[in-house]
């Protein structure tokens, strides 16, 4: 069984509590820290069986019985908090982005590789989502032949509120991250060059924070194949989370979920449910099987499916797209 405590007691921090405590067989969340917590979130984690609650995360640190930690605090305590972690000898579990600087992924990346037995995992979650992993799953097969074009599509719901901008780092580095490591996940290759067209097209205070929140982005990968993201932050239907991998032997595409796949047929038209609402519904379960693969790689001593590297390649893509939108050229990441 693996003990584990979860610094920051927010949206995410909630949702990998429950998922442990539902879904994950051999581990179990014994102790959360956040300093902000209220009187409800404190209710609800006690609610859930967790005895060591805390201000301090220093506190999970220095506790011998806690074998890992989930940092699902604020994305500028990312880094530090991982860093102080490996070194008091735990597993980490890092919610993405690590950190906006890339210097700062290398002093993780550094620590880490003085310290070989931490495993230490980002939570890049659509890897695990049922309808991502067969696309992966069918290009390793084969079936696909070589990679040529990936086409993702992911439009948000609603806009967030414009003041997040300003903490988040911005679309592509709080929004199209996720896709960025999907296009590397789903060709099996990093990026080389990356070029964005962009406009302010859902709310005019996201483009006053000096935003974007409209945009297409072409990734020429590694390994030859050309990607294209499409991203809005509002889609008027929900949540539209798509992909579509084309090689040299055949197709493979993904549809979104929905709550039921009843279709409606009168004298109206045919109609079917709508994409479910955001990424608390669509990918819950991808959260639960991120947790089972990293605490399976904890107890056995195996590779973790999201490590480092990965997380480093996300940022590079979302400051690399930050910069073509700067420069309205293409970028290419070893610049
Ligand atoms: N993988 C995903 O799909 C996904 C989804 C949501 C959020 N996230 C990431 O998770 C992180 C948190 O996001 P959120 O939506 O839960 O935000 P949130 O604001 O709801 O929660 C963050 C929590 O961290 C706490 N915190 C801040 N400093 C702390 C410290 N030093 N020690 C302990 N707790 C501290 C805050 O009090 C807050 O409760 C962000 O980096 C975000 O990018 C990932």
């Amino acid at each position: 069984m693996l003990n584990i405590g979860i610094i920051g007691a927010g949206r995410i921090g909630k949702v990998h509590l429950q998922s442990i405590s539902y879904h994950v067989k051999n581990a179990a969340v014994v102790a959360m820290a956040d300093p902000f917590m209220n009187e409800e979130t404190k209710a609800l984690i006690e609610s859930m069986g967790v005895k060591k609650i805390y201000k301090d995360y220093h506190q999970i640190l220095e506790d011998p019985q806690i074998d890992a930690v989930l940092v699902c605090s604020s994305t500028d305590t990312h880094a530090a908090i991982s860093i102080e972690a490996i070194k008091a000898g735990k597993h980490v579990f890092c919610e993405k982005p690590v950190d906006h600087s890339l210097e700062k992924i290398q002093e993780v990346a550094d620590v880490l590789a003085e310290h070989p037995e931490c495993r230490f995992q980002v939570g890049f979650n659509r890897r695990f989502d049922h309808n991502f992993a067969a696309v992966r799953r069918a290009y390793d097969e084969g079936k696909i032949g070589e990679a040529h074009i990936l086409k993702i599509t992911s439009r948000d719901p609603e806009p967030p509120n414009p003041a997040y901008i300003k903490v988040s780092g911005g679309m592509f580095l709080d929004m199209t991250i996720h896709d960025f490591d999907m296009a590397c996940f789903l060709t099996n290759s990093d990026v080389e060059e990356v070029y964005v067209q962009s406009a302010v097209l859902v709310d005019p205070a996201i483009g006053e924070q000096g935003d974007v929140d409209t945009a297409i982005i072409t990734l020429k990968m590694k390994n030859g194949a050309l990607a294209v993201i499409d991203n809005s932050r509002r889609a008027a239907y929900g949540y539209d989370q798509r992909a579509e991998l084309f090689g040299s032997k055949g197709m493979v595409a993904t549809s979104n979920d929905t709550l039921s796949s009843a279709v409606i047929s009168d004298a109206n038209g045919v109609t079917g449910e709508k994409p479910l609402f955001f990424f608390l519904e669509r990918y819950m379960e991808s959260f639960s099987e991120e947790m089972r693969q990293f605490v399976d790689a904890c107890e056995k001593g195996t590779p973790v499916p999201v490590g480092i590297h990965a997380g480093m390649q996300a940022v590079k893509i979302g400051l690399a797209a930050k910069k073509s939108v700067a420069e309205h050229r293409p970028v290419r990441l070893d610049e």
